[in-house]
């Protein structure tokens, strides 16, 4: 029996450093707030210009190396996200043709924060039909793109300017502070390898989608649903900036991934006992804590890395499987359970042994 193993991880995190209080210089939020509220405490922003690609490329190669993998032996790439660099064609050829490799088969898929767990579950599926034994999973993001601020409010963050901003600049920034504080960009890759033999790799997935509230949290313009996709009404109306009714988000995540949690490891006959590792998607500290208590996991077995990075969309999930096999935190064998929730909805839970 084919399982699908991860055997080398990496990421990339962008080069600017943006703390909550540079925030407050351009909209009415405080640290304590976000802090409080959202347990981010930085981000990091691309340069303008920077594309999700970009970000994947050293992410990806750091993936290989780790694994010991060289391009060519790469067979299938699954990109996971929903800051593409274009609307098409989709960043998997585009990455495929950075880091050199053959003209393998490469998915784009949009399942926003869940995106990283179904890529697992495609490469880990492929491996089983035997279609593809060594497999690209990415997930990145540039969310900055979404941020509707003006030359003027970037100069600000980055300190470059002192004087105020203009009052209605300041209001319109305000009232989508609740979605803007919350997201960072950066990008992390595994390399998903065809191993034989029980006790580690893949052990099950379980995946759901419920597009009934999709209107909760989305990009409600820019989209074929409008002709021409784009038109300067949209642009005016700010139609391009996400919607997000925090508080139901809130609690969809909670309720779905306690859910989801729950089944994963009562239909493999397992307990939380048995997890070595817990890893989260990193949307919001309180979500975690909350789904955590309702587990019932202790401290140790759960990472966070949102302070730092903030919610990285679909690569939240490959960002703190890096850090803890960085820092020999997953060991052969070890068994980590993954939960993610995002737009959609969709939501779901990956059981991986090391
Ligand atoms: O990957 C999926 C992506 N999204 C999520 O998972 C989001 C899930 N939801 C959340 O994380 C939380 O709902 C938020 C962090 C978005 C908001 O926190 P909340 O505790 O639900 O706050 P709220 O929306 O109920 O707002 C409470 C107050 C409001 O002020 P008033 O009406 O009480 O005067 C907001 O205007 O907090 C205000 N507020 C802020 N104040 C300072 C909202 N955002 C901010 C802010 N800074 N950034």
């Amino acid at each position: 029996m084919l399982h699908a193993l991860i055997a080398g991880s990496g990421s990339e995190i962008p080069p600017n450093l943006v703390k909550n209080e540079a925030l407050a210089r351009i909209m009415d939020t405080s640290d304590a707030w976000i802090r409080e509220r959202t347990g981010v405490e930085t981000r990091y922003f691309v340069d303008a210009g920077t594309s999700t690609t970009d970000l994947a490329v050293p992410a990806a190669r750091r993936a290989l190396e780790r694994a010991g993998v060289a391009p060519e032996e790469v067979d299938l790439v699954v990109f996971a996200t929903m800051t593409p660099d274009h609307f098409f064609p989709g960043n998997g050829g585009l990455l495929q043709a950075r880091l050199g490799l053959r003209p393998v088969p490469c998915f784009d898929i949009r399942q926003q924060c869940t995106g990283f767990l179904y890529g697992l579950q495609l490469a880990d599926a492929h491996v089983r039909a035997g279609l593809a034994k060594t497999i690209l999973v990415v997930g990145a993001e540039v969310h900055t793109g979404f941020m509707p601020w003006s030359a003027g409010a970037w100069a600000r963050l980055a300190g470059d300017v002192d004087a105020p901003l203009a009052p209605g600049e300041w209001e319109f920034n305000t009232r989508i502070r609740h979605l803007t504080v919350l997201f960072g960009d950066g990008a992390a890759a595994v390399v998903v390898r065809a191993h034989e033999g029980a006790g580690r790799g893949v052990v099950d997935h379980l995946l759901a989608a419920d597009g009934a509230d999709y209107d909760k949290l989305c990009v409600p313009g820019v989209g074929f649903k409008h002709r021409p996709f784009v038109d300067h009404a949209q642009i005016d109306r700010g139609d391009f900036v996400p919607i997000m009714e925090g508080r139901y988000v809130f609690k969809m995540a909670t309720t779905r991934m306690t859910e989801v949690a729950q089944a994963i490891l009562a239909r493999n006959g397992l307990t939380t006992g048995d997890l070595s590792l817990v890893l989260m998607h990193q949307a919001n500290k309180r979500i975690n804590e909350y789904v955590q208590r309702a587990l019932g996991i202790p401290d140790e077995k759960v990472v966070h890395n949102i302070h730092k990075y903030g919610n990285t969309t679909a690569a939240t999930i490959p960002l703190l499987w890096d850090e803890c096999a960085r820092a020999g935190r997953i060991g052969p064998g070890d068994l980590v359970l993954l939960v993610g929730f995002g737009a959609g909805m969709t939501w779901g839970a990956t059981l991986v042994r090391g």
